[in-house]
């Protein structure tokens, strides 16, 4: 019998309360509440020239598919400022900030690089990673409760994308407290202050890369930033600052969502001891946990768009240069695509969160996060059979990439 998680879920509010609250620091720690009210206003919900929020499953679909709704490119950014910030002069030279053609150039340049077998290639580090993380754990162990994120969530992923992209591993871990500040970028901002500490975790980001990149071209590897300074210096259709930005994007997107989605598993794991240890013995069992983890659950709660024309859009006109903010996990929860969607339910069919988006942007590193995830969280939750939490997670200040600042354990060990 599928049960209820009750930490997901909360007290009962009014819709107005429910929007003000949303992006204050309590609202972001606990969102599905508001979610939940908000939705009593319909799943498009016009907010004026502030935007427009959609929370159905629809209608993220339709504007995810519609290329009427740009994502935030440079051109869409010239009029709020946003382009003299560090973080989105090289935010907006990547993919998933770029509008056609030039987001077609990209994703072309780099799509082999996550491509099936690139994926399957690496689960022998992500199984290695895991199994040194979780003796580093060991070690700790016996002095008190563990911080997972710190010890754990974060480490697995940067050894695996840190390896394949070839940083040398005395870098990597310094590059963590960076990363995640790169990502206070997505975050609505009222206040460009507030861009400062992901401006400041940019630049470090892309020193650390645009080196790489030069010392590769001069001495190349078996890495993938050596194989994409090649495949540019072949005649790629790729400008060298592209070529930086995108293997900067690489890293984070390689570190931050999987770590936040280790971190999801793994708690709703020990919230359902049973369903959590069979992880452990069952392959299809745990990617079926992994989806629904994904779904009640995801690392990435809001996708931006800005309408480049005026839209009827499910019976309200989205007025042209309006943002409209896609609660992703607010479609994940729609009550008319997902059957009691409140509940961590493993006997799901046809499960289909949005999680990873839609669509031509679509998240190209979808599997490499799957895998890393497959393959971390059975092998955490075998070496501690009786791990426990020891406190309730606290989370990052953040809504759009959301993920635990802390995960206190008892490893049981
Ligand atoms: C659990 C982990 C992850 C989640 C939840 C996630 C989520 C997403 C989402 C929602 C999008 C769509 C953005 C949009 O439409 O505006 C996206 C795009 C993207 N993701 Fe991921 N992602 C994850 C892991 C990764 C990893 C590991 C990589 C690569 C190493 C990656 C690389 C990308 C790229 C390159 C795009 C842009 C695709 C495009 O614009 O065409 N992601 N991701």
């Amino acid at each position: 019998m599928p049960a209820t998680d009750h930490q997901l879920t909360g007290p009962v509010m009014g819709p107005a309360e429910a929007l003000s609250e949303l992006f204050t620091p309590a609202g972001k720690h606990h969102p599905y509440p508001l979610y939940d009210a908000l939705w009593e206003l319909g799943p498009v919900i016009p907010l004026g020239p502030a935007g427009t929020l959609v929370l159905g499953y629809d209608e993220i679909c339709t504007a995810l598919r519609d290329s009427r709704f740009l994502v935030t490119d440079a051109a869409v950014h010239e009029a709020t400022g946003m382009n003299d910030h560090s973080s989105w002069q090289c935010l907006t030279k990547i993919m998933m900030f770029s509008n056609s053609p030039d987001h077609e150039r990209m994703r072309r340049f780099a799509g082999w690089a996550y491509a099936p077998r690139q994926v399957a290639e690496r689960r022998r580090s992500a199984v290695e990673a895991a199994e040194r993380w979780t003796s580093h754990l060991a070690t700790l162990d016996g002095g008190g409760p563990v911080d997972l994120v710190e010890a754990f969530a974060t480490r697995v992923p940067i050894t695996v994308t840190g390896e394949l992209l070839g940083i040398p591993e005395a870098d990597r871990m310094p590059l963590r407290t960076a990363i995640t500040a790169t990502t206070t970028a997505f975050e609505p901002v009222f206040d460009r202050d507030e861009l400062l500490p992901a401006d400041a975790g940019m630049d470090v980001l892309v020193d650390c890369l645009a080196d790489l990149v030069r010392e590769r071209r001069r001495r190349p590897g078996d890495d993938l930033i050596s194989a994409m300074v090649r495949d540019r210096d072949a005649g790629g259709a790729l400008s060298e600052e592209e070529l930086v930005a995108s293997l900067v994007m690489f890293l984070i997107a390689g570190v931050q969502s999987p770590s936040d989605l280790i971190g999801n598993t793994v708690r709703l794991a020990l919230n359902r001891p049973a369903e959590g240890r069979r992880m452990t013995t069952d392959h299809d069992h745990a990617a079926a946990f992994i989806t629904e983890t994904l779904r009640i659950d995801p690392p990435n709660h809001v996708l931006t768009r800005a309408a480049a024309t005026d839209i009827d859009f499910h019976g309200h006109r989205v007025a042209a240069g309006t943002r409209a903010l896609l609660v992703l996990a607010a479609a994940n929860r729609d009550p008319r695509q997902f059957t009691d969607p409140a509940t961590f339910d493993l006997a799901r069919r046809d499960n289909r969160p949005l999680s990873f988006g839609l669509g031509p942007h679509y998240c190209l590193g979808a599997a490499f996060a799957r895998m890393q995830v497959e393959a971390a969280v059975p092998v955490l939750l075998r070496r501690f059979p009786r791990m426990t939490l020891a406190a309730p997670p606290t989370y990052r200040d953040q809504l759009v990439t959301r993920g635990f600042a802390r995960m206190e354990v008892d490893l049981g060990s």
